[in-house]
């Protein structure tokens, strides 16, 4: 297992432990000045086990500080993913008024214990009073158990419920495709609501796993709120092995019912996809953050080759953390996703390179040094006719590797190719293109991209559409050239800046 430190693919931007393997996000909040995040975390190794929550800090959501493990796995007792609530009014009474206690939600998977039969999964709570440094698990777990369903029941995600006056949480059993909604006002006992389970997309073997229900307004008026019920889904997802699928509805306080689902048996591309790269998965939104608009974070890796990823002392990282929002388009209603207000503001501190305007004819190319490998690069292109353009970022010295992103203006397709992004060959699944429709606004379109040492992220046409994908380029590819074939292209505006060194 003991590759040598693969430090040119640490990523600056996003988290990553300095060592052994993550996965999910968990419990994810805001309080008194510190961002928190929990994820699966193994201690002791390069692969999937002994999962417990393990726990980082952070002032501004990009830059973090490993803390000790929060929620250690104890003999018999796994501690799979789950969410974290501040109970402000102490209304579980754990904590007191002056001191309002974190409790977290999560699951626990028995073994060797004779009240549960092995592999059960139950929902837990476990109390921090040290401000999410350490939690204890609470005396009456688990507080919710399921018959006969018990082995893939879990991911509890946890909201308030303002109209009720009452907490909802979702979960999932895992293999039979269906969110459970039930409700609490004190955390510990739990009410079942209803079940989410559409007829629709769906596969033999296929999972549903970390359940999460965000209320959104939407064109930003909130007196229309709509819900978003977003499913994380293996495998089978739109890009290969494991992604996440979102529905777009209303919820009543005990149901959730989705707008227009496309007809049982469609093609994948007819439902909602939370990205169209491979490397998002298990998203989470972030408990009390001060603005109370949603940030989400995912595991950016795909279960397909989670074990195989060629980087040393660790396996896994973060997404970067993005803001939500619902915009309407014709009836058509879509989830837009952009980087969180804290990403934006580090980046507009670093001014970078603005160029005017400059026409491309067809088959001509722009090429751009780079400093470093952690860009921000937004770009607009406008084609006069049906051609391709693009870029190809993290270029190396000969022009030979990068990673080629390209929009047809003919056919509306948005195309990420990680082929000659460097290392690719650690993993047969390591799929290499990424394909996406993404209407023009005005026969333009616009690429925001964020590119760290080891990933691209991409969110066009001002959060329409999201791309995240992994790479793992040689040393020194940091260069970018943009491209139109086919037709003239108008770059009609470059905005480029390294972010850190
Ligand atoms: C999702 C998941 C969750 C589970 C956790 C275990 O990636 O499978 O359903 O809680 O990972 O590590």
């Amino acid at each position: 297992d003991l590759l040598p430190d693969t430090a040119l693919w640490r990523p600056a931007l996003h988290y990553t432990p300095p060592a052994h393997w993550m996965n999910d996000p968990n419990g994810p909040f805001f309080l008194n000045g510190t961002w928190h995040l929990y994820y699966q975390y193994n201690p002791d190794g390069m692969v999937w086990g002994h999962t417990s929550w393990g726990h980082a800090t952070s002032p501004d959501l990009l830059h973090w500080q490993e803390q000790p493990v929060a929620l250690p796995a104890t003999r018999g007792r796994d501690i799979f993913s789950g969410s974290v609530v501040y109970d402000c009014d102490n209304r579980s009474g754990l904590g007191t008024a002056a001191s309002p206690p974190l409790l977290a939600l999560y699951t626990t998977v028995f073994s060797g214990d004779p009240a549960h039969p092995d592999g059960t999964q139950a929902q837990s709570v476990a109390l921090s009073l040290d401000q999410g440094r350490s939690f204890v698990p609470h005396e009456g777990n688990p507080v919710l158990t399921l018959h006969p369903d018990s082995r893939q029941f879990r991911d509890p995600s946890v909201i308030w419920y303002a109209p009720g006056k009452y907490w909802v949480m979702t979960t999932v059993v895992a293999d039979a495709q269906v969110v459970k909604l039930y409700r609490s006002t004190d955390l510990l006992h739990w009410d079942f609501l209803s079940d989410f389970q559409p007829s629709g997309y769906r596969k033999p073997g296929m999972l549903w796993e970390m359940p999460l229900l965000i209320p959104l307004p939407l064109d930003g008026n909130d007196h229309d709120l709509r819900w978003v019920m977003i499913v994380s889904v293996n495998p089978w997802s739109i890009a290969g092995g494991s992604g996440v699928q979102y529905f777009v509805g209303h919820f009543d306080g005990t149901k959730f019912t989705p707008d227009n689902l496309p007809q049982e048996g469609a093609d994948p591309a007819a439902y909602r996809w939370l990205d169209h790269g491979a490397d998002n998965y298990a998203a989470i939104r972030f408990a009390n953050a001060p603005d109370q608009s949603p940030r989400l974070i995912s595991w950016m890796s795909n279960w397909a080759y989670a074990d195989r990823l060629p980087t040393s002392p660790w396996r896994g990282q973060m997404t970067l953390p993005v803001s939500l929002s619902l915009r309407s388009d014709h009836g058509a209603i879509t989830l837009q996703q952009n980087p969180a207000p804290e990403y934006e503001r580090f980046a507009q501190a670093h001014p970078g390179r603005n160029f005017t305007a400059r026409r491309l004819a067809a088959g001509a190319s722009w090429h751009l040094a780079m400093k470093s490998g952690v860009q921000d690069i937004a770009v607009t292109l406008k084609s006069a006719g049906k051609g391709k353009a693009g870029l190809v970022l993290r270029q190396s010295a000969d022009g030979k590797e990068g990673t080629r992103i390209s929009y047809d203006f003919g056919t509306h397709l948005l195309t990420l190719d990680r082929s000659h992004s460097g290392k690719t060959g650690f993993s047969s699944n390591f799929s290499l293109v990424h394909i996406a429709q993404l209407a023009p606004r005005n026969d333009t379109i616009t690429l925001h991209i964020v590119v760290d040492r080891n990933s691209v992220e991409l969110f066009a046409n001002g959060g329409d559409l999201r791309m995240t994908d992994l790479i793992f380029p040689q040393e020194n590819s940091n260069d970018m050239t943009l491209f139109a074939t086919g037709a003239p292209t108008l770059v009609d505006s470059l905005h480029v800046a390294d972010l850190a060194p």
